[in-house]
């Protein structure tokens, strides 16, 4: 079996907001538990693509957010390349890229601007950027064509 790129055992992350339970006056909120995510298990192989498809308000973007180190767990282990999301936080963002569509500046830039601003970034200045993002891109499943042209004008799937 491969080395994991992902591997998550047993996350919990609640959040803690203000809430008006239906039917009461509009100044009674009380402080409620959201549970964005109930003890997430999940292994993902390196080396492929995989989407996370689950209905708004599943906790996608927690997830995301907590393998990103943006977030941190409540209780159980998340791992990215075997770095801890906690105790190797930095090496964990050494490792990953999130390119949100929310994000203004990311939409703005094409494809292949937000591979170059990702790996320069990551401090790669080296000749044959542009191959190898091609051939990353293709390997997602990206048509040719739009390579070039601003995200916002992209389909989102
Ligand atoms: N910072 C936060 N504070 C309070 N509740 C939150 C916060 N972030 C997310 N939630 C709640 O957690 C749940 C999961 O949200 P989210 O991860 O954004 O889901 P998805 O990305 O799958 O739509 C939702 O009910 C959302 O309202
Ligand atoms: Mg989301």
């Amino acid at each position: 079996m491969s080395k994991p790129a992902i591997e998550i055992q047993g996350v919990r992350k609640a959040f803690r907001r203000r809430e008006r339970e239906a039917g009461a006056p509009w100044w009674r909120r009380e402080w409620k538990v959201k549970v964005a995510l109930h003890e997430l298990g999940l292994r993902v192989d390196a080396g492929g693509v995989t989407d996370i498809l689950r209905p708004n308000g599943s906790g996608k973007s927690t997830l995301i957010r907590i393998l990103g180190t943006l977030l941190t767990p409540d209780v159980g282990t998340a791992k990215v390349f075997g770095w801890d999301v906690v105790t190797d936080a930095l090496q964990v963002r050494r490792h990953v890229n999130r390119v949100s569509v929310e994000a203004a500046f990311f939409k703005e830039l094409s494809p292949w601007e937000n591979m170059v601003y990702a790996s320069r970034l990551y401090g790669n200045n080296s000749r044959g950027t542009r191959r190898r993002v091609v051939e990353i891109l293709e390997v997602l499943g990206m048509p040719k064509d739009v390579i070039d042209q601003p995200m916002k004008q992209l389909s989102r799937g």
